[in-house]
């Protein structure tokens, strides 16, 4: 016989808060992609990275923890978004800390058109023993990217053949088409569609294999090789550097990796990174672990429009529905979550009003 009454169990501590504090990150990315629907298609992509980083400014603020942005959107656009160095979380004593990686909206562009390809984006990490540094600040401003899935790297060290950033592009394409079994006619490489790929643009159609060619977003490009139905075997070209780490936490998660390395726009970046001491870096080679390091990693992402990673969110009459992603590192768990909003009830936390409001 139990007793009526249960003595209380003495407070519980989590072993492991990422486990619990994770869903909050995805409310934030959730609550940016809500809130910047409505710019969708208006041609304002400022407006909408606004309202994206509003909600996510108000997210946190209900997080009880120390939150540093150790990597925040780029700046090529004097964007209205969240920079390097801002604080996250209510910072009370003896809270969590986490280093955070985001990206309000990749794909801001995308947004303001109409178009495919955009989410919200945060990786975070909380210290562990033995990483310094978990998500690394790139100092360039672009990085040249091949990213690919678990069944490419199975196959690598199976057969003992490597993928290389640099290697000829009909080569990388072979070993790609044996690891996922296919022709290399039936390979589907992602791309961003901007003139610095005509080469390898041609290179890929030369050797007979498909490409897609998105406008911008290149953080869900680069994952999708690592998502079994996304179609896409394969990711490459050159990029916004802090999308290749958010990119690099992510595919770790899923279990593939990326190769990146350092891509100076013109002979005055390179001076000036050479100057600033990274002379050496300008020729390493990143993997996904390099830029994303440790197991104390969360990644969640929230379709606003329509990817290969993910869908956008969707809305009827009083309901919107989001489709994320939340993972984690260490238990590389992949959680696809699709969550109905009840926009009569629901409400969002803004930081410019300090506010629940309704969407
Ligand atoms: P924003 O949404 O922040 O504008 O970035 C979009 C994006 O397409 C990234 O996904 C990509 O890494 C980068 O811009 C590419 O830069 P560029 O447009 O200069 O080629």
């Amino acid at each position: 016989m139990y007793p009526l009454l249960m003595p209380r169990l003495p407070k519980q501590n989590y072993h492991d808060i990422e486990r619990i504090i994770e869903v909050d990150f995805l409310r934030a990315t959730e609550a940016a992609a809500l809130n910047s629907l409505k710019w969708l298609g208006r041609g304002d992509k400022e407006a909408a990275d606004a309202a994206a980083s509003d909600a996510i400014r108000g997210m946190f603020d209900l997080m009880n923890i120390c939150g540093e942005v150790v990597i925040g959107e780029g700046i090529k656009d004097n964007a209205p978004g969240i920079f390097k160095g801002e604080q996250l979380g209510t910072w009370l004593p003896g809270t969590p800390q986490f280093d955070i990686a985001i990206d309000p909206i990749d794909g801001t562009t995308n947004i303001s058109k109409g178009a495919p390809n955009s989410i919200s984006c945060i990786a975070a990490a909380s210290p562990e023993e033995g990483v310094k540094v978990a998500l690394r600040d790139i100092p360039s401003f672009y990085m040249t990217k091949l990213s690919y899935g678990p069944r490419v790297i199975q196959y690598m060290q199976r057969r003992g053949d490597a993928l290389k950033l640099e290697a000829p592009i009909p080569e990388t394409l072979a070993i790609v088409a044996r690891a996922v079994d296919k022709r290399i006619q039936d390979i589907v490489v992602m791309m961003l569609d901007r003139p610095r790929h005509k080469e390898i643009v041609d290179q890929i159609r030369g050797v007979g294999a498909s490409l897609r060619m998105i406008g911008d977003g290149d953080i869900a490009a680069a994952m999708a090789p690592a998502i079994p139905d996304s179609g896409i075997d394969l990711y490459m070209g050159i990029g916004g550097s802090p999308e290749a780490v958010l990119a690099a936490a992510g595919i770790k998660c899923l279990g593939g990796d990326m190769q990146c390395k350092m891509w100076p726009r013109d002979e005055k970046e390179r001076k000036k990174l050479i100057e600033d001491g990274y002379d050496k870096e300008l020729d390493r080679i990143y993997s996904a672990d390099d830029l994303a390091n440790g197991k104390n990693i969360i990644f969640c992402a929230t379709g606003i429009s329509d990817s290969a990673l993910l869908r956008g969110v969707r809305s009827q009459g009083a309901t919107a529905v989001t489709h994320s992603i939340l993972m984690r590192a260490k238990s590389r768990t992949v959680r696809f979550i699709r969550a109905s909003h009840d926009l009569s009830q629901k409400t969002i936390r803004l930081r410019t009003t300090n506010r629940e409001a309704r969407i």
